[in-house]
């Protein structure tokens, strides 16, 4: 497993990707409804960033690209997805693209390498996700990672569990 920095190379898997109903549980869409093209994410745009408070990377695995994190720092995001925060956070999200490549074990390489990232800077205090109640599976993936629950949090209209996972408990995991 490695993670590389997404190119433009990648916009038409990362759109063919948001169509997945298992993504759009991780996006925040009905996933019984089609993809507003309204609210559909412009990965053109977003990869072509060139802000350091957004890092977006391709999980690949024997040269075959599996799926995405994105890495934030919820300070300085520019939409405030996650209102007043204070600086030395980061916020991750991830997703397998192909229903065939979810839990056969690349999610959680991938997600450590994000969280190893994330730490690199030592600036860094906690990581903090937002996956939706209902997302169970998720929930108990990033629980075998560490995270712990800091609460419920409605985000628009979606009800998620807010989770961190501090340097101290990383650390701690990782020795
Ligand atoms: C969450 C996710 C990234 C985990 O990656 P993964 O490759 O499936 O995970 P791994 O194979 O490394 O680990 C398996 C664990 O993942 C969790 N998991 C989460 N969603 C799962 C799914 N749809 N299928 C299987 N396992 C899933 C389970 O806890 C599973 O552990 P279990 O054996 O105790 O059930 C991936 O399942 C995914 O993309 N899910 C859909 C999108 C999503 O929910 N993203 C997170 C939003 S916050």
């Amino acid at each position: 497993m490695i993670l590389r920095p997404a190119t433009l190379d990648d916009v038409a898997l990362l759109e063919y990707w948001d169509t997945k109903p298992h993504v759009k549980w991780c996006t925040g869409f009905n996933p019984d409804e089609p993809l507003d093209p309204d609210d559909q994410e412009d990965w053109a745009e977003e990869i072509s960033r060139t802000e350091d408070w957004i890092e977006i990377l391709i999980g690949e695995v024997d040269g075959r690209a599996i799926g995405v994190v994105q890495i934030i720092d919820p300070a300085r995001e520019e939409t405030h997805y996650w209102g007043n925060c204070a600086p030395g956070q980061r916020a991750i999200d991830i997703w397998i693209g192909e229903e065939n490549d979810l839990g056969k074990g690349f999610g959680t390489p991938m997600m450590k390498q994000a969280i190893s990232r994330s730490f690199a800077d030592p600036s860094v205090a906690n990581i903090l996700i937002d996956p939706l109640q209902i997302n169970v599976a998720a929930i108990r993936f990033y629980r075998r990672l560490g995270f712990v629950d800091v609460g419920p949090r409605r985000f628009g209209d979606d009800d998620c569990l807010v989770m961190e996972l501090r340097r101290a408990q990383w650390e701690e995991i990782e020795s």
